[in-house]
């Protein structure tokens, strides 16, 4: 497994940068500003958590990152420098951005069932991209898919090669996306909701499974998800997102014990945490998160907010501010008194 620890401080260089990130989908009620200036950072062998409820524009930040967004998505403004190059300098149907997914940068999704093709045998998804990004002819991508398979626990992997995606169990599929994910040792791993379908035993043996692929292929993870348990127990660093913007980020431990943000602090409540021996009782923070047409430039979580003041009505919404611990960030006017350890 792996030797990280998980709330550690992170070593390696940094190798993701993804600056002020605009993305809007505009729709016939008006414009959809699903990431509004969204800014965070990833370094060699590091795991980032991307956190927050359904609608905060987690999915639409990654498939931004990637140039997989579906018409009429659009990137509007900023950066996504990988390498030394801001990505977004190329289409999503260039060379580059083609050699980039799925070879140093792989998205593990939420449904298998619609990102695995249902048409080709599982054998052909895994070989494809050996073929494409490893430069494997057939005999040595068909070898090295079956060991794949094995790596992700599927039974009698070579005879299964030939099989398609219906005839896999969910949870199966879910293992072959982590195999098709990490399948060209990709430099950095983008997991949206990767198990958020399965239940929880299955969840949490698939999320070790994936951390501890890609810890063998010296990878990168970004983890997003809606339930902030599962970050904190994986991840070095967390972004906290509502209403397409970051309101609080920094490492585990702050985020976890010395939350700042009124956000976070629902956040917390509404999961059962794994440190607590008595464990809490879990409230549900009230409300949903806005719908993202036409935004009031003031704070988002304001309807939802428990701290809110009359200034939080009059002003912008805040920018990012240095709270406690290091590269701890929060968005916010009120933020939540600084406790001890
Ligand atoms: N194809 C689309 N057309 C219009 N709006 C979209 C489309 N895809 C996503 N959105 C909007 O973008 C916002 C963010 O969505 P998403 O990134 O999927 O949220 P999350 O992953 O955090 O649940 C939502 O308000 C959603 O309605
Ligand atoms: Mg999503």
């Amino acid at each position: 497994m792996s030797d990280q620890t998980t709330c550690g401080v992170p070593a390696g260089e940094e190798m993701l940068r993804v600056k002020d990130l605009e993305t809007q989908f505009r729709v016939d009620e008006g414009v959809v500003r699903a990431v509004n200036g969204v800014s965070y950072s990833l370094r060699e062998r590091e795991i980032i958590g991307i956190v927050g409820e359904s609608g905060c524009g987690k999915s639409v930040s990654q498939l931004s990152i990637m140039q997989l967004l579906q018409r009429p998505g659009k990137i509007v403004g900023g950066e996504v420098w990988f390498e030394g190059q801001n990505l977004l300098e190329y289409g999503p149907k260039s060379a580059e951005m083609r050699a980039i997914r799925g070879g140093k940068i792989s998205m593990i999704f939420q449904e298998p069932m619609t990102s695995l093709n249902p048409v080709l045998t599982i054998g052909r998804q895994l070989t494809e991209s050996l073929e494409l990004h490893l430069g494997m002819n057939k005999k040595e991508a068909r070898a090295r898919a079956t060991q794949l398979l094995d790596l992700v626990g599927i039974p009698s992997p070579a005879s299964r090669l030939d099989d398609y995606p219906h005839q896999f169990s969910g949870g199966m599929r879910q293992r072959v996306m982590i195999a098709i994910g990490v399948a060209c040792q990709p430099k950095m791993v983008i997991a949206d909701e990767p198990t958020t379908a399965l239940d929880c035993t299955t969840q949490a043996q698939l999320l070790e499974l994936m951390l501890s692929t890609i810890d063998a292929c010296k990878g990168s993870l970004v983890l997003v998800t809606h339930n902030l348990g599962v970050v904190a127990r994986y991840s070095q660093r967390i972004y906290i997102m509502y209403a397409g913007k970051i309101v609080e980020q920094g490492l585990c431990r702050d985020i976890f014990y010395r939350p700042r943000h009124p956000y976070t602090v629902g956040l917390l409540k509404s999961v059962p945490r794994l440190d607590e021996v008595r464990g809490h009782r879990l409230v549900p923070i009230v409300g949903t998160p806005p719908n993202l047409i036409d935004l009031p430039p003031t704070c988002a979580f304001y309807p939802r907010c428990s701290e809110r003041t009359e200034r939080c009505l009059t002003e912008p919404w805040p920018d990012l501010t240095a709270a406690d611990g290091e590269g701890h960030l929060v968005r916010c006017y009120n933020p939540a008194e600084r406790t001890g350890e």
